[in-house]
């Protein structure tokens, strides 16, 4: 099964759940500014909120590659407790793109609030809901 781990990241918040993940999987987090290089039974978008939803960014990825994604599952972080996962899954399937209907959500560091998340704990709980989706 082909695999890809990919993510959109404007701090490090992201990138850091991405990499967990992909190391769980053994193989490299690589960002939606990225084109696919070749088809993928199952992408693992890692996409988090910004001002309401996914950044523009992580659409056009999945309309860019959309006949290359066997599958997506969203993992995201975000302040309020919200996931990308509602947006993304009406875009892509917009787009033709199955989305599974499992996610993972945790808080993602902003301004004062949630420092140091995702932690190590988060980053843990990501790798395992990632394999338990293969
Ligand atoms: C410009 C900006 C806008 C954001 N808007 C929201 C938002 O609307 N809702 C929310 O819950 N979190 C929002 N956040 C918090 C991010 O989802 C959170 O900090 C996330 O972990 C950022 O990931 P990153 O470090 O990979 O960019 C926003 C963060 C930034 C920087």
């Amino acid at each position: 099964m082909s695999i890809e781990v990919r993510y959109y990241s404007r701090g490090s918040n992201t990138r850091r759940l991405a990499e967990a993940v992909a190391k769980e999987l053994g193989v490299s987090a690589v960002s939606v500014e990225q084109p696919m290089n070749g088809r993928a039974d199952v992408v693992f978008l890692c996409a988090s909120v910004y001002a309401g939803g996914p950044d523009k960014a992580v659409t056009t990825f999945v309309r860019q590659n959309a006949r290359d994604i066997g599958r997506l599952v969203v993992l995201s972080t975000s302040a309020s407790g919200k996931s990308t996962h509602a947006k993304l899954k009406a875009a892509a399937e917009d787009m033709g793109v199955t989305v599974s209907d499992a996610y993972f959500q945790c808080p993602g560091a902003f301004m004062v609030l949630h420092r140091g998340r995702p932690n190590a704990e988060d980053c843990a709980r990501a790798a395992e809901f990632a394999k338990a989706q293969l």
